[in-house]
């Protein structure tokens, strides 16, 4: 009996120090300050580590995916906006024949009627084939649906809802110059 009176008392408690209590984990000295434990720089070491080996992961992700989206998603092109423009040589568009330009960010097919120089937009309005020059039949046809056009683009028969949007074409030199209507 006298030994279960010596475990609480006073004497015994002050042995653990100021605060703690009976059931702490006792391994803490009386009167040594709490130094950080192994198990706390470990802690801060793997989180240390995790951010460098996510930064790397995030790193080659990029430049894995980066050159599959350049391919994927097509650069956007960037069209000038000019009244008019060089595009080409008249050499280009013999008598009797037409050929497509890009002018600004419209296909234009320019022809040459005996001698005479028409140019219209080379998108057919019905569903946006490109169109050509067909020279036995003196007139634009379409090769998807049928659509056909005059030179200057007017409609001649077919599906298109509309004429081809208008342009001027003009020599200059040896200089082939599509401009605006
Ligand atoms: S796209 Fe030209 S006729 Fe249909």
């Amino acid at each position: 009996m006298a030994q279960q009176g010596n475990f609480k008392s006073p004497s015994r408690m002050g042995g653990l120090g100021d605060g703690a209590s009976p059931s702490s984990a006792g391994a803490v000295s009386a009167g040594k300050p709490r130094v950080p434990g192994l198990k706390e720089v470990d802690f801060e070491r793997r989180s240390f580590l995790g951010k460098i080996v996510g930064g790397i992961g995030a790193a080659v992700a990029i430049s894995t995916l980066y050159p599959v989206i350049r391919y994927i998603v097509p650069p956007v092109k960037k069209f000038s906006n000019l009244n008019e423009l060089v595009v080409g040589k008249a050499s280009e568009v013999p008598e009797n024949s037409g050929k497509i330009f890009q002018f600004n960010k419209d296909k234009v097919i320019v022809i040459n009627d005996n001698g005479k120089l028409t140019a219209c937009s080379a998108v057919c309005t019905h569903l946006g084939c490109l169109v050509h020059w067909d020279n036995a039949l003196n007139l634009i046809a379409c090769p998807c649906h049928g659509a056909k056009y005059k030179q200057t683009g007017e409609i001649i028969s077919g599906p298109q809802p509309l004429p081809l949007p208008a342009f001027k074409a003009r020599v200059e030199g040896e200089n082939l110059i599509i401009a605006k209507a």
